[in-house]
C-alpha cells in the first residue's frame, strides 16, 4: 500500500501565521506539522509516500524532509498543487504515483495519539472499496459528520448545522484503485472544492465503505485553537506511540 500525505492549501483560517509559510511548516510543540503525519504512515508500515504540497513555500518541505532518511525511508516523492482546490483535487495528483493500487491518505494537519495499524490490517482484508476512520469528537459540526444507524454509516455530511452522530471523519482515509474515476465525477460543493467526503459517499452507495474507531486521541491543526490543543496533546502525552498501554477498565 502506498502512502499520501496532503499538504497543500493556503492555511487561511491560520492568518497571519500562514501568511509566509505553509501550515504544515508550522511547529506542533517540537516538530513541524508534516512530521506527525508522515510518521503515522511510516509507523503503519507504508513506506512508498508521495507528499503533495503546494503554495510559495513547496521547496521548504524538501528542505525538511529531505529524502525521508530522517524517517527510516529510502526515498520520499514530491508533487505540487497549483491553487487550492479541495481535498479531492489534491489527491488527483496522485494518480500517477499510485499506479492502481491501493492508498492510505493522510491529511498534514491531523495528527495521533497511537497508530492507525488495526485500521490498515481491516482495509487489508477487504476485498475493494474504503476505510475511513472516526473519533469522538465534542464539535462534528466542524468535520465531515457520518450518520450511523446500528452498526452502520448510512450517510456522511460535510461540515453539518445539525450533525446526525457525535463523530468526526478523520483525515485520513484508505481507498482502492477507483478512487481516481470517482474524483473525476466530482462537483465542486458549496465551499469551492472537491471535497472528500463526496467520494466517501460514492464508496458508500456502491455499499464498500468501512469504518473502524481510532483509540487515543486525535486531533486536526488547522485552526488557532486546535494548532493549541495539538501543541498541548503533544506536549502532555506524545504523538504517534506504537504500542498502545493497556486501558484503565471503565468505572
Ligand atoms: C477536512 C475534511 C473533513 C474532515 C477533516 C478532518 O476538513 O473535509 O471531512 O473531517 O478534514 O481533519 P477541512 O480541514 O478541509 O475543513
Amino acid at each position: 500500500m502506498k502512502g499520501v500525505v496532503l499538504a497543500g492549501g493556503t492555511g487561511s483560517r491560520l492568518h497571519p501565521l500562514t501568511r509566509v509559510t505553509n501550515k504544515h511548516l508550522l511547529p506542533v510543540y517540537n516538530q513541524p506539522m508534516i512530521f506527525y503525519p508522515v510518521q503515522t504512515l511510516v509507523n503503519a508500515g507504508i513506506q512508498n509516500i508521495l507528499v503533495v504540497t503546494g503554495g510559495q513555500n513547496a521547496g521548504e518541505f524538501l528542505r525538511l524532509l529531505s529524502n525521508g532518511k530522517d524517517f527510516g525511508l529510502k526515498h520520499i516523492n514530491y508533487t505540487y498543487q497549483e491553487g487550492e482546490g479541495g481535498i479531492a483535487d489534491a489527491l488527483r495528483l496522485a494518480e500517477h504515483f499510485i499506479e492502481g493500487e491501493r492508498v492510505c491518505v493522510i491529511l498534514g494537519d491531523n495528527i495521533i495519539e497511537n497508530n492507525i495499524c488495526e485500521a490498515v490490517e481491516r482495509f487489508q482484508r477487504q476485498e475493494r472499496g474504503a476505510h475511513i476512520i472516526l473519533k469522538e469528537v465534542d464539535d462534528p459540526e466542524r468535520f465531515g459528520c457520518p450518520e450511523i444507524r446500528e452498526t452502520r454509516i448510512v450517510a456522511i455530511e460535510e461540515k453539518p448545522k445539525q450533525p446526525k452522530s457525535r463523530y468526526a471523519v478523520t483525515g485520513m482515509y484508505f481507498f482502492d484503485g477507483t478512487v481516481f474515476e470517482k474524483i473525476r465525477r466530482l462537483q465542486p460543493s458549496w465551499r469551492g472544492e472537491l471535497e472528500i467526503t463526496d467520494v466517501n459517499n460514492m464508496y458508500l452507495a456502491e455499499g464498500s465503505l468501512t469504518f473502524s474507531v481510532l483509540d487515543g486521541w486525535w486531533t486536526d491543526a488547522g485552526t488557532f485553537e486546535s494548532l493549541r490543543r495539538a501543541s498541548n496533546l503533544v506536549a502532555e502525552t506524545g504523538a504517534n506511540k506504537l504500542t498502545q498501554p493497556a486501558r484503565a477498565p471503565r468505572r
